[in-house]
């Protein structure tokens, strides 16, 4: 049996964090763990993944417009979701960071709150409102930056493109966990769509993550 609802959401306030990233703020409060994900209805697809968080004190989503679901999404006042899926993150002791793209932004928020975790950004686009938080622009500094902070923290969660995960996990190695929520269909355990192979066998992304160690995925 999974503990998930199924309910109306409201977007109390929309704004653009990149050219085609938005951080939708709701009015509900939704109670959730760092790492579960939401799955909202739109018409061009049953439902799409994303991940939960805070954008301040309010439960906030941050969505790319990738194409014309995410666009009808983030052009929305009132969505249908399913909710809070997914198995919560637990962090390992000690310090940690969150890296995250513009698209994850408000997941990056809930760390930060909820386990006190630094935060980085790297986006390849211009920032368009102020965040509480440290950012890089472009690939280049990016890199940098984690070159800069590897061995600084006991564990780092990276939640972005694949690439700039992989390249996490190859800058830093050991104490890396991703997020691989883009994998989902169904989100809810019935498609078994989302199934990956790793280290331990083969597990479902929607049920048994959706983060995973890094040396879990790639191994
Ligand atoms: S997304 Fe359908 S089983 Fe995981």
């Amino acid at each position: 049996m999974h503990r998930w609802e199924n309910k109306t959401i409201h977007i109390k306030k929309r704004f653009k964090l990149t050219d085609d990233t938005y951080i939708l703020v709701l009015r509900e409060h939704i109670d959730f763990i760092p790492g579960q994900f939401i799955m909202i209805e739109n018409p061009m697809a049953t439902r799409k993944p994303f991940i939960l968080g805070y954008f301040g004190e309010d439960t906030a989503l941050a969505i790319q417009v990738k194409g014309k679901g995410t666009r009808w999404i983030v052009n929305q006042s009132v969505l249908k979701a399913h909710y809070p899926l997914g198995k919560p993150f637990i962090p390992p002791q000690g310090k940690g960071i969150t890296i995250v793209s513009p698209a994850s932004l408000t997941f990056g928020c809930s760390m930060f709150r909820v386990y006190g975790t630094d935060v980085l950004l790297g986006s390849r686009k211009e920032i368009l409102t102020d965040i509480p938080f440290t950012y890089v622009i472009g690939d280049s500094a990016f890199a940098d930056k984690i070159r800069e902070i590897k061995g600084h923290y006991d564990y780092y969660v990276v939640n972005g493109s694949r690439g700039m995960e992989k390249f996490v996990y190859d800058t830093v190695g050991e104490g890396v966990f991703v997020s691989l929520e883009e994998y989902m269909a169904c989100g809810i355990g019935a498609c078994k769509g989302c199934a990956i192979q790793t280290k331990d066998g083969i597990k479902h992304v929607c049920t048994d993550g959706p983060i995973f160690r890094g040396d879990e995925i790639w191994f």
